[in-house]
């Protein structure tokens, strides 16, 4: 029986390499439609009302956070489902990320969601429960960060930090650079962290 002639969507079932091809294609077209138009929308490029860059000793804070693997065990973004807004508060925009990098929103919850920790304990709390976090939540299986209190936070290297931030468009300003060093001078990594984790979330309530 003489073969017959396979044409049109036959020949691109039968061809591996068109195949492979044709379904990059299609894949790419639907990740740029999806993508692109995210670029240039406010609502994603635009810092939501009232948010602020880091400051210094935040800057350094969370360093020590990305260091030590917080968000291994916490993500830092409240879904819109209501048992998500019902627990951690109002529902994460991408205004509020635009000078985080890089992004920790992550997707792995040993431990809560900490979008809007801020604020929501003391500095003493949050103190106690680094250094042992069994001491203020028996059935905890954070682990303990007891050399944070007792390491100083760098403040060599915080203004090149600041400078490279900038280049990715946080505007910091040169005054705010210069001073830097001296705000954490003196600090130690237990009082950055804490800098840190009580501004998370604060910019809306
Ligand atoms: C192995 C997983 C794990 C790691 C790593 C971890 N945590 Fe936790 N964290 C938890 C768990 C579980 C809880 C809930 C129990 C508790 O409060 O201790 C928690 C609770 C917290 C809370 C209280 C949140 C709330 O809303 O009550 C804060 C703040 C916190 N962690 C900060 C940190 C920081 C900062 C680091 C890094 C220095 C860190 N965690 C590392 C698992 C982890």
């Amino acid at each position: 029986m003489a073969q017959e002639e396979i044409r049109g969507h036959g020949r691109i079932e039968t061809n591996n390499f068109l195949m492979i091809v044709l379904v990059l294609l299609v894949i790419a077209i639907g990740g740029l439609v999806e993508i692109v138009p995210l670029f240039f929308q406010k609502s994603t490029t635009q810092p939501i009302e009232g948010l602020k860059p880091y400051a210094a000793l935040q800057v350094v804070g969370r360093d020590i956070y990305i260091r030590e693997g917080c968000n291994n065990c916490h993500s830092q973004m409240i879904r819109s489902l209501q048992h998500e807004s019902l627990r951690y508060g109002p529902v994460s925009v991408a205004g509020e990320f635009v000078y985080d990098y890089p992004h920790l929103w992550g997707s792995k919850r040993t431990g809560p969601d900490l979008a809007r920790v801020g604020g929501r304990y003391s500095d003493d709390w949050h103190a106690v429960h680094l250094n042992n976090p069994r001491a203020v939540v028996p059935e905890s299986n954070m682990p303990a960060y007891p050399w944070l209190t007792r390491t100083a936070a760098d403040s060599q290297t915080i203004q090149a930090h600041m400078r490279g931030l900038r280049t990715l468009g946080v505007p910091y300003t040169d005054d705010e650079i210069a001073k830097a060093p001296a705000e954490v001078e003196g600090k130690t990594e237990l009082e950055a962290l804490i800098a840190y984790l009580q501004v998370l979330g604060i910019h809306r309530k």
